[in-house]
């Protein structure tokens, strides 16, 4: 499955030669531990490692957010930026994904024949995109430089992310002087610049829509300045409230710390890029893996359109608008789609989203079969190719084990084992769960998904998992009224 990828093809030899984990050598006595034992995993995600150093590599871009963020400092902004997420304020996002979602459906409708295959993980980064710059940004698409601005944003992520890895890989270009001397160290620069230019842009759209990145960029200060006037107090949050739900901006800005002050421009600043990044490309992945998988399973493909059909209706226009506009009952069905979840997290454990995470050890760690590592190692987690394990010691372990949906290996992956979730601590899970049910429901209602037997897609571990070849898949549209193939 992964074997045009080198990393990954590395990586697959040493789960076969050393079950567990192995040790890999950067330089000197700089050494990473490649960890792929869940039980190992399990360990090191309980206890409060800081995140590890060469995180510090993609700074430049996402500054000093949660993400990289520890001890204190980490804990405070977690807990100024926990409402955020707060059930009710995720309640009205999913109309706006929804939304977002069948404008992107309405495409694929325009331009799928039968005999052709689309590429989609494209246009489902762009949709996540758009959706998240409404969702917490209260961003408005009608600004003329949305689309192109959005286009020159995801590249510059893409790119950001291939160069931070070969960074990463190179020892030589660890030194943040001589990288910045070095072709990749003005590439990054510049598609910094490029991500930033775009975040600026989404706060100036909020008051007034601009015509250039630069404008944007170049009142974004100003433009915050005036929401933070209008938060001043909760008289005023009341006033905002009846006009508008607020949003994720709205939050950061009205939230203070311990001793009673709030995010400064920079702080802001960092928070705003991560949540850009965290709140699309995690998610993109998710879903574009999460189609390829269900059109290599056509049966479960069809259990979960069932399932959906059986609370939406059969995706005509007359069915589907009136699931939607009913914003409350829309919401509600999301809960009742056990087979479509259990489908969803069957897929994000064979592919996850963020394929490893790293932390560097604050103290020596001992592990269930006692073996130890001492402090000062650096330890990288890979979800992605965890050791495989018997049926019998998943389930003891606490791994869900799902009847008829073991697709490959009982393995582990963050979102999918119980036992594991509750320790990955990312903010965004539940926005991210709403928006894969929300597309994936939508979407099986439409169409039916068959994989390309011709461009089988090739994992990559970048920041998210990605495709070398992208994710192309035949869209076969359905008869809404019947369910069945439209001209097929
Ligand atoms: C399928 C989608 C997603 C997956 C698989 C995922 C996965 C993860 C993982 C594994 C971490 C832990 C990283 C570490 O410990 O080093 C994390 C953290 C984080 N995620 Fe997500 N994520 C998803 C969606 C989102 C969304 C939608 C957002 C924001 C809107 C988000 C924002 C964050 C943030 C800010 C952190 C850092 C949290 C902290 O350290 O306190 N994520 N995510």
């Amino acid at each position: 499955m992964f074997k045009e990828d080198q990393n990954l093809t590395w990586i697959l030899r040493c789960v076969e030669k050393f079950p567990g984990a192995c040790l890999r050598w950067i330089w000197g006595s700089k050494v990473f531990i490649q960890v792929y034992d869940p039980d190992y995993m399990k360990v090191i995600l309980g206890r409060a490692d800081p995140k590890a150093d060469i995180y510090r590599f993609l700074t430049p871009w996402l500054g000093h957010g949660l993400f990289f963020l520890n001890g204190h400092k980490w804990f405070e902004h977690r807990r100024m930026l926990t409402p955020a997420f707060h059930y009710d304020i995720l309640k009205p996002y999913v109309e706006i994904m929804a939304d977002s979602v069948q404008v992107m459906l309405d495409k694929w409708e325009q331009i799928s024949c039968q005999d052709s295959t689309l590429e989609i993980f494209h246009p489902v980064s762009l949709m996540m995109l758009d959706t998240i710059m409404k969702c917490a940004f209260s961003y408005q698409r009608q600004c003329p430089i949305g689309q192109g601005n959005s286009q020159s944003y995801l590249q510059a992520v893409s790119d950001l992310s291939n160069l931070m890895i070969s960074r990463m890989k190179n020892v030589f270009l660890h030194n943040d002087i001589i990288y910045n001397l070095t072709s990749h160290g003005r590439r990054t620069n510049s598609a910094c610049q490029i991500a930033h230019e775009h975040t600026g842009f989404v706060y100036s759209s909020v008051s007034a829509p601009l015509t250039t990145p630069e404008l944007a960029m170049a009142s974004q200060y100003r433009v915050v300045k005036l929401r933070k006037a209008q938060l001043q107090d909760k008289e005023s949050i009341e006033k905002l409230r009846g006009k508008r739900c607020l949003d994720f901006l709205d939050i950061l800005l009205f939230s203070r710390m311990e001793d009673g002050s709030s995010l400064s421009d920079k702080e802001l600043r960092a928070e705003v890029d991560s949540f850009m990044f965290g709140g699309h490309d995690t998610p993109a992945s998710g879903i574009s893996w999460v189609f390829y998988a269900l059109a290599s399973h056509p049966d479960h493909q069809q259990r979960c359109r069932e399932e959906i059909q059986s609370l939406l209706g059969d995706g005509s226009p007359s069915h589907g608008q009136l699931a939607l506009q009913d914003g409350h009952s829309f919401r509600h069905h999301l809960h009742q789609m056990p087979y479509t979840t259990m489908c969803i997290k069957e897929a994000l454990r064979l592919y996850p989203p963020v394929p490893c995470v790293c932390r560097e050890l604050s103290s020596p760690v001992t592990f269930p079969d006692g073996r130890s590592l001492p402090r000062g190692i650096t330890v990288v987690l890979h979800f992605l190719c965890p050791s495989p394990q018997p049926k019998s010691v998943a389930k003891s372990r606490g791994c869900l084990i799902l009847p008829g949906l073991q697709w490959i290996l009982p393995n582990t992956a963050m979102l999918s084992c119980p036992s594991l979730e509750d320790q990955v601590n990312c903010i965004g899970k539940q926005l991210a769960m709403n928006a894969l049910k929300v597309t994936v429901a939508l979407t099986l209602l439409r169409f039916e998904l068959l994989p390309d037997p011709t461009r089988v897609p090739i994992p990559i571990q970048q920041l998210v998992l990605k495709s070398k070849n992208g994710i192309h898949l035949h869209l076969r549209k359905l008869n809404s009224a019947t369910g069945d193939h439209e001209g097929v």
